[in-house]
This record gives C-alpha cells, structure tokens and sequence, in this order.
C-alpha cells in the first residue's frame, strides 16, 4: 500500500510517498481501507520533531515510527476476533496515529462516520472536533446560557468549538480575522470580532468562559474580558522555540494567572470512542458540520503540511487517498 512517511524529523520536504506493507489487523483492532485523512498541528509536532523537549515518546534523535497522520474516514476490510463495535464494510471515521496511508489499523478509536458527511468531510472531523468538545464540556464546564468568548474561531478547532458551544446552549463570541468573519457568523457566533480592527480584550463584555486557540492573548489581556469565576481554556498557542515550543507560554500563562479567582486549564485532547459517538449525533442532528478549506492528494501531503504550516487554514486540510 501507498503511505506518506518521513525516516527523520524536519520540514515538509521530508515527507515522502513510499510503497510498504499493508497492515494486518491484530485481534482488537479493524483494519480500514482509508478514504481521506485529515492533517492537524499535532502532526506537524510529529514531524518536525519540534519541540525537541517532548520528542520523548517519539524518539530522541530519529522518529521511531516513520508513519504520519491521525485523522481518517474510510471502510472497515477486516476486523479481529475481539472487536465488535464495528463490522467489515461499515462505513466509519476515527483516528490512529499512521493515517496517512492507504490502510491503517485502528483499536478503540473508530465508529460509524455520520451518515450526512462524505468521507473527506468526516475526515476533517475527528482531532479538532474532539479538542472542542472536551474543551468546552470537561475543561471549560460550559454551562447553558453562559458567555463564552473564542479566540481563533477560524482555522481547523474554531468552527467546531463555535458550533459545538451553540449546541451547548452558550451565547458566543468569535474573534477570527476579516477574510473569516462571515464564516464565522455563518456557523452560528451570536457576535464575531475582527481582531483587524477591534480588541476583544478591550471590550465591555464579561465572559464567563474563554477558549484560546489562537493563543495570541496574554494572561493580563486575557482577565480583562473574564468574569471572576471564569475559566480560560489554552487549547493551543504560537509554535514557539526549539526546544520548548508552546509549553513557554502556556506555563506563563499559568504562573500569571496564580493568584487570580479565575481557572486556567490547559489539556490534551484524547481521541475517546464514547466523544466520537457524541460528534456523529450532532452531526447528524444537523448542529455541526465540517469546514473543509483544501483538499491534497496522499501524494501532495507535503504540500497539505506546508500549507498546515502557515497557520491561517480557513478550516480543515483534508488528504484524499
Ligand atoms: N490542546 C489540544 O489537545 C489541541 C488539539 C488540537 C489543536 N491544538 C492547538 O490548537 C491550535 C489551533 O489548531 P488548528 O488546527 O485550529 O490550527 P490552524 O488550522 O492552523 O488554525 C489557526 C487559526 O488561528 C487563527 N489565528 C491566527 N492568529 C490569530 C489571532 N491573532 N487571533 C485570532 N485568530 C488567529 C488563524 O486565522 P487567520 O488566518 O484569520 O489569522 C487560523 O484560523 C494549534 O496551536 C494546535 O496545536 C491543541
């Protein structure tokens, strides 16, 4: 099978088609014959190698796994004996770390794809759906009727954080540049903010949580616009230096906020099967829905991660095998 995969950490230019085995499903895992994948930040960590300082896992000095990609759709070929939730021939979408390729096999973190997407559109879904639920849902304990401000509501996490926190029943607020407002708004903000021309951290508005995306506001900036019981969610923040990458900002955002009545979390999302159950219902209930802004074949995936790399995706950026 064909699969975009990198021998050693660096720039795009790095990544290559290779013909490999194609993988045999182990007793608790589906092998899925992959229709689209879809690229994320997390992956361009993963090949980079930046920041060297969380290369641990991965591999010091040379990438363990030459294998790229976590988000896919596609359709179950074979299952092991242990797996049950899904069936050879299901249509389905999930992540596994190698989907960046013709076949992946997947464990836990596959479930049947919504029936209203296309494969591609299901693709865009997993990673960056997931991070907004749990980050709205279990980070920022988002209640019904509270306002809640995010910052970055236009690259691949924004449109679902937007969408999904209307369906929690908050009254939101979007800060997006002016190429994005109207898609912004087309996803369902109750207000938009043109970080061109307007300063949501100068506003009159008190929000009572805030999700930072963007990651371009400081911890004083930040306080100004939150109610003293709010909680400030760091989803994600500027790549940073070679060595610590975005942790710089993130414990300084931490350390600023010490004494301070409000709650500053930061977390990584985790790719749970019961979260991608919850996204196909609103998927299917018509309150989300993928925001594709390029599509790559698996031979252009250098070309997908360059683009990931100049951070200003108008929503996802989707591998189509
Ligand atoms: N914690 C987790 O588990 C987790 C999971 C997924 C992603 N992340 C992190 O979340 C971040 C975003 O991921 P992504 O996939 O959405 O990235 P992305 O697709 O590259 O989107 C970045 C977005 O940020 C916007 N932006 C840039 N500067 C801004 C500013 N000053 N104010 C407001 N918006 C601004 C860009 O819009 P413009 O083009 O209009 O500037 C773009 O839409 C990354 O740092 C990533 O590592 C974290």
């Amino acid at each position: 099978m064909k699969a975009a995969v990198r021998d050693r950490y660096g720039p795009p230019e790095v990544v290559e088609l290779r013909e490999i085995d194609r993988p045999v499903a182990a007793d608790n895992e589906a092998l899925v014959r992959v229709r689209a994948a879809s690229v994320n930040p997390a992956d361009w960590y993963s090949m980079t190698g930046r920041p060297y300082v969380a290369r641990g896992m991965g591999g010091i000095l040379k990438p363990k796994s030459d294998r790229l990609g976590i988000d896919f759709a596609g359709t179950v070929e074979a299952v092991g004996r242990d797996v049950t939730h899904v069936r050879p021939g299901d249509e389905v979408f999930g992540g596994r770390s190698g989907a960046l390729a013709e076949y992946v096999c997947v464990r836990d973190a596959v479930v049947p794809k919504p029936v209203n997407l296309t494969f591609d559109e299901a693709a865009a879904v997993p990673v960056a759906a997931i991070t907004a639920l749990q980050g709205l849902r279990d980070k920022g304990r988002l209640q019904p009727g509270q306002k809640v401000l995010i910052n970055g509501a236009s690259g691949g996490v924004g449109p679902f954080t937007v969408q999904i926190a209307k369906a929690l029943g908050a009254e939101v607020t979007g800060v997006c540049s002016t190429r994005n407002v109207d898609l912004v708004r087309s996803l369902g903000a109750d207000h938009v903010i043109d970080y061109n021309y307007e300063d949501c951290t100068r506003s009159d508005q008190r929000y009572d949580l805030m999700l930072d995306i963007a990651g371009s506001r400081s911890w004083s900036e930040c306080k100004r616009v939150l109610t003293p019981r709010a909680t400030l969610v760091i989803v994600g923040a500027p790549k940073g230096n070679a060595l610590i990458g975005p942790l710089g900002r993130i414990v300084k955002l931490r350390l600023g906020s010490l004494r301070s009545s409000r709650r500053v979390v930061f977390f990584i999302a985790k790719l749970i099967r019961p979260d991608l159950e919850i996204l196909r219902e609103l998927i299917e209930a018509g309150k989300v829905r993928s925001v594709i802004d390029r599509r790559y074949e698996l031979s252009e995936t250098a070309d997908a991660f360059r683009y990931l790399g100049e951070g200003h995706a108008q929503g996802k950026i989707v591998v189509t095998m």
